[in-house]
């Protein structure tokens, strides 16, 4: 077996013989993760365990907590009286009673009510009509989650402490949330001068360092988040669209005039590498430690979208020393080719499976965690 840190002395040795002492290390992610303190590969549970539980309610983040998700991933939104809470869409509509309860506000944007409205809202009932298979009494009258009930729960048990994976969601609708949010991280003891305020004992996988990474989709936002928390991981989201990553077609699903939307996205690719490549030099340049890309799923469906995790994408995005953590994938046919291609880490749906797949086994079932929890 080859020794690689004589290997690494050779390489170096003969980079220097040849002139090119500048050039760049050989990417290492792992090293790059283990620095940051973020596992690798990643288990990020996209709105907490939502295929099985209503998406950011507390049976969906207990759940994924108690299995051994790494991260708590979640859409962050600012009601109209100022508090931080986990919402993906940008109305109410799809996820709960608000048709019943505000039925002239039904369609307006979440921050258009008040943090004690939202809560009096049923965000459970909607799962059980959509998935009568997986349908049960105790998500009936669910209720939207404040980040401060969401860091509850990650800190809620002594056997698995999952960091949080904070999206700022829609951010030109909430000006100044990149601050809010760090107010409220530093408040509840989140961040610290080397980012890990926490007390050593208190930590598990997840936590430490890396116990909060920062996503968005927006380059702005992006921007804020690094100047008010330089030393948080940020990671920018990747999509293939007019405006964003620039596709080949020029065209955008909207204006395809196309029915289904992960088949219209299969077939886009990039305009040219280049172009790939100016959206990771970005997300560098504006202070990310990686990209959050998007695949194509085999089975397609709702969250199906472009691939942009091809091997040489990754390849890319490790030899600019960033990571790379793909959204959104559920099945282990698709853990296996976005594993192939180099990815770093996963948001699922699925926690259970994916840590099956990497062989972590929660060692009880998703049924008994729910029960466990009263649901
Ligand atoms: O945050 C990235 C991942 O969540 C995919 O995007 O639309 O589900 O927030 P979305
Ligand atoms: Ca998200």
């Amino acid at each position: 077996m080859p020794n690689p840190f004589h290997s690494r002395t050779l390489m170096l040795g003969l980079m220097l013989a040849c002139g090119l002492a500048q050039a760049a290390e050989p990417a290492d992610p792992e090293a790059l993760a283990a620095r940051l303190g973020i596992a690798r590969p990643a288990v990020i549970a996209h709105r907490g365990a939502s295929f099985d539980a209503p998406e950011s309610t507390a049976a969906a983040y207990i759940v994924a907590r108690d299995l051994g998700a790494d991260y708590l991933e979640m859409d962050l939104q600012r009601s109209k009286d100022g508090v931080l809470f986990a919402l993906h869409d940008n109305n109410l509509q799809r996820t709960t009673d608000v048709a019943q309860k505000f039925p002239e506000r039904k369609d307006r944007p979440a921050n258009a009510f008040t943090m004690a409205e939202l809560k009096t809202l049923d965000a459970g009932s909607w799962f059980n009509q959509a998935h009568p298979d997986r349908a049960r009494p105790g998500f009936v009258g669910l209720q939207i989650l404040t980040l401060d009930e969401i860091i509850d729960i990650a800190q809620g048990s002594s056997a698995h402490k999952p960091g949080l994976y904070i999206e700022t969601k829609e951010p030109q609708l909430f000006p100044g949330i990149e601050h809010d949010l760090k107010k409220k991280l530093q408040d509840r003891g989140w961040l610290g001068p080397a980012g890990s305020t926490l007390a050593k004992s208190d930590l598990a996988a997840g936590q430490g360092k890396g116990q909060v990474v920062l996503q968005t989709f927006d380059k702005h936002s992006l921007e804020l988040l690094h100047q008010e928390m330089p030393q948080v991981p940020k990671v920018l989201l990747l999509w293939l669209a007019p405006g964003s990553i620039e596709p080949a077609s020029g065209q955008s699903f909207a204006s395809s005039g196309e029915i289904d939307k992960a088949a219209f996205y299969a077939r886009q690719q990039p305009r040219d590498q280049a172009e790939f490549k100016r959206w990771v030099d970005l997300a560098k340049a504006r202070g990310a430690i990686g990209t959050g890309p998007s695949a194509a799923l085999s089975g397609g469906g709702e969250q199906s979208y472009a691939d942009l995790v091809q091997p040489w994408m990754n390849q890319y995005t490790h030899d600019q020393g960033l990571l790379v953590h793909v959204y959104t994938v559920d099945e282990p046919v698709d853990f296996q080719k976005v594993m192939n291609a180099g990815v770093d880490g996963i948001f699922t749906n699925r926690s259970d499976q994916l840590l099956k797949y990497f062989q972590r086994p929660a060692g009880t079932s998703v049924a008994r965690l729910l029960e466990a929890s009263g649901y």
